[in-house]
């Protein structure tokens, strides 16, 4: 039987993350009742991290934990991973050594060559290309908050990185459109998102004109992890992107401002949006952990070493 992984957003399809966000608000529920579930018991996440982190570690941290499993956390710095073992043989160690992995690497090549030679299913935790969990989670929250975001606007402001390439493949998915302003020279290419069509997406260079009619607007740091090199050159190229006041004013009355964190304050958006009344940053955050709890215990139902 082939091992399902999720490496990137549209490894799914939308009726298998609509269960998944189904068994979402149970788990959810559950958790803010303190109500014991532990679907996992025995089982164990390995976690390998080659970039920093805080939400993406603690929410499948606890998240195994919470459903009776555990998890091990490895590095770059700490293990034979940072010392050049091919990524492949690391694959086949660790796969046979646990139930399931998560990584956070550089380039999408480096998962899917691990997931190529994995027993178990592989989750992606961030890669330059890709954060797919990151999305399951602002979309659970839009779901959870307003219902569905069919037909709905989502402004992306700012770097057309590894968070937006994964709002364009989710809108096809599940039929809702982005409006994309970038600076020049950082537009979206069209086949990293891993667009089919571009049915869903419009870009514009004003970003005033992006945040019209938005159900939500979003952004990020101007300088994703592994472009530190750029950064200084990224404050001034960004500098007219920043998600303020006056954008929020131009979106709908009633749309969400949402940050995948960490936020750079005075940088991608200003302190009153980010800290103000359409903010629903720290739900997106929370809802990490919910919705990979329901992600784990998918990858795992049925699955055999
Ligand atoms: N949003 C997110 O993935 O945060 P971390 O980098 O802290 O994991
Ligand atoms: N685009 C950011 C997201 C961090 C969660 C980065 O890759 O650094």
């Amino acid at each position: 039987m082939a091992v399902k992984h999720f490496l990137q957003f549209n490894d799914f399809s939308k009726a298998e993350i609509l269960s998944l966000f189904e068994k979402t608000k149970i788990i959810k529920e559950k958790f803010k009742a303190y109500q014991k579930y532990w679907p996992l018991e025995d089982r164990t996440l390995v976690m390998i991290f080659e970039k920093a982190s805080t939400r993406t570690r603690l929410s499948f941290e606890s998240g195994m934990h919470q459903m009776g499993g555990t998890a091990i956390y490895l590095n770059t710095r700490d293990s034979q991973l940072g010392r050049g073992e091919p990524v492949e043989d690391a694959a086949q160690v660790i796969s046979r050594m646990c139930d399931i992995v998560m990584i956070r690497t550089f380039e999408q090549d480096i998962i899917e060559r691990f997931a190529q030679n994995s027993r178990v299913p592989v989750i992606n935790g961030l890669t330059n290309e890709y954060h797919p969990c990151q999305i399951l989670a602002d979309i659970y929250t839009f779901i959870e908050k307003k219902g569905s975001i069919q037909g709905k606007t989502v402004a992306w402001i700012g770097d057309s990185n590894n968070v937006c390439n994964t709002w364009l493949q989710a809108a096809e998915l599940f039929d809702f459109n982005v409006h994309v302003s970038t600076p020049k020279g950082y537009e979206v290419e069209i086949e990293r998102a891993g667009l089919y069509g571009d049915d869903h997406f419009e870009e514009f260079e004003d970003p005033m004109d992006a945040v019209k009619g938005a159900d939500i607007v979003t952004t990020d740091v101007w300088t994703s992890m592994g472009f530190e090199s750029e950064k200084k050159e990224r404050l001034k190229d960004f500098a007219d992107w920043q998600v303020d006041q006056e954008m929020m004013l131009s979106a709908n009355k009633d749309a969400f401002f949402m940050h995948c964190l960490p936020a750079h304050r005075g940088e991608e958006v200003t302190k009153d949006v980010i800290d103000g009344p359409q903010s629903v940053v720290w739900d997106e955050a929370e809802n990490r952990l919910h919705v990979q709890k329901a992600l784990l215990e998918y990858l795992l139902a049925g699955s055999e070493k």
